[in-house]
């Protein structure tokens, strides 16, 4: 179903644009699809930040998939939506007390820390509390050979414990008192765009895991080796398939961890290819303007809606490829020269509002409905929402062609 024409058009009558549509059997056939690629028997964590939206949750959890927050915002709609706070793995740089305590008070006991400063804040807190929790320990390891979108590990970072720090990560793997650490925890890249590097990248987590355990002695009951798998992103595309990936990683684990107990898990984090495919939004062309020889495409939909990172200058324009609902999709190839390639453009109020410089996307009109494909990962909640003040679009979810929910989230004002 994903979205089709005829369904993305009455729903966009009916709540109006700019338009969030989600399918969840769209959600479900990724679920799947990830799950064949990886190595059998392997933990599989959704990670909330690339659709925090409760019937998406729902649906990766009715799947198998265990829950990855990095917020007590994302715990509590991870909870909400039906996950035992026992079974999260609460991970992120910047942990503050308030957080933690929230967490561990919530009944969430696995961590990803680090830093020391991030694990000894968490067993202070575990001690007031008077519980126990467990912890593993991120590394940031060295640079790998191929580039996601965005790269974590490999030269200066924010994120996890830089390898050659072997004091730390002789203090990070050694029980203090409430905490104790229970395995390693890699994140490398995000979208990694072939098979080849996805492997490539996998070998060298697994490798660069055992060195450090190898080194401190530390037997880990949990790796996680993170994820980085691709998805076309506001753009037409499918989601690719890797035939060759378990059998890579199944045989490094084996290679590096030969003497490994046999409960020892493996575990892996996706975002971005469990719901990416599963969004489209839609929105209204308002204006056609020509300037200085340029057609500009002004949307109700801009960076406020889509692809707010990059309205903060830190990514490129995101590149949207929309098709009109009127006509066939956009497809992969080179367009054939069209009218006039636009510049699709915004509702803000500044030329960083921009979905893409220049694409061909056939004759439009005002008034016409556009639909941006393949928008379900850090699409609305990663956008400058607050930006105007614009109310933000409404989100459908729907269940091949079921309807099981309209929202719209808002800014809301507490006075302290
Ligand atoms: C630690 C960690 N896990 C998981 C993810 C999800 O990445 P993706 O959506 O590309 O799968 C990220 C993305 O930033 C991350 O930093």
């Amino acid at each position: 179903m994903v979205n089709d024409r005829q369904l993305l058009t009455e729903l966009a009558a009916r709540y109006g644009t700019p338009l969030y549509v989600y399918d969840l059997s769209a959600v479900r056939r990724a679920a799947a699809a990830l799950r064949e690629d990886l190595p059998a028997g392997s933990r599989m964590f959704y990670s909330v930040k690339a659709n925090p939206h409760p019937l998406v949750i729902e649906t990766l959890r009715a799947e198998g998939y265990e829950a990855e927050v990095s917020s007590v915002g994302e715990m509590s709609i991870a909870i909400a939506s039906g996950y035992a706070p026992e079974r999260l793995l609460y991970s992120g740089p910047g942990k503050s007390s308030s957080d933690l305590r929230s967490a561990l008070a919530a009944g969430v006991r696995t961590f990803s820390v680090e830093s020391v400063t991030d694990r000894d804040r968490l067993g202070a807190l575990a001690e007031a509390a008077g519980v126990e929790c467990d912890h593993l320990v991120r590394l940031n390891g060295p640079a790998g050979s191929v580039r996601g979108s965005l790269r974590m590990t490999g030269g200066a970072s924010p994120f996890g414990v830089d390898v050659a720090d072997a004091e730390a990560l002789r203090s990070l793997l050694t029980r203090r008192g409430r905490t104790r650490p229970v395995g390693l925890h890699t994140y490398f890249a995000t979208n990694v765009g072939d098979e080849d590097g996805l492997i490539a990248e996998f070998e060298q987590a697994v490798r660069t895991v055992s060195v450090v355990c190898h080194d401190t002695g530390f037997a880990p009951g949990v790796i996680d080796l993170g994820g980085g798998f691709p998805a076309p992103q506001a753009a037409p595309g499918e989601l690719a398939r890797h035939p060759r990936l378990a059998a890579a990683i199944e045989n490094a684990v084996e290679t590096h961890f030969a003497s490994r107990p046999s409960d020892m898990e493996v575990a892996f984090e996706s975002g971005r290819y469990l719901v990416a495919a599963a969004g489209t939004l839609v929105t209204e062309v308002l204006d056609l303007k020509h300037s200085h020889e340029r057609w500009f495409t002004v949307l109700d939909a801009g960076v406020n809606a889509l692809g707010g990172m990059s309205g903060l200058g830190r990514l490129r324009a995101p590149d949207a490829r929309p098709y009109r609902l009127d006509s066939a999709p956009l497809t992969n190839e080179p367009m054939p020269a069209g009218p006039h390639p636009v510049a699709l453009v915004g509702p803000l109020c500044t030329p960083l509002d921009v979905l893409n410089r220049s694409v061909d996307i056939g004759d439009v009109k005002v008034g016409d409905l556009l639909a941006v494909p393949n928008v379900g990962a850090y699409g609305l909640t990663a956008s400058l929402v607050g930006f105007l003040s614009h109310p933000m679009p409404v989100e459908v979810v729907h269940d091949a062609g079921t309807v099981e929910s309209v929202r719209r989230l808002a800014l809301q004002e507490i006075h302290i």
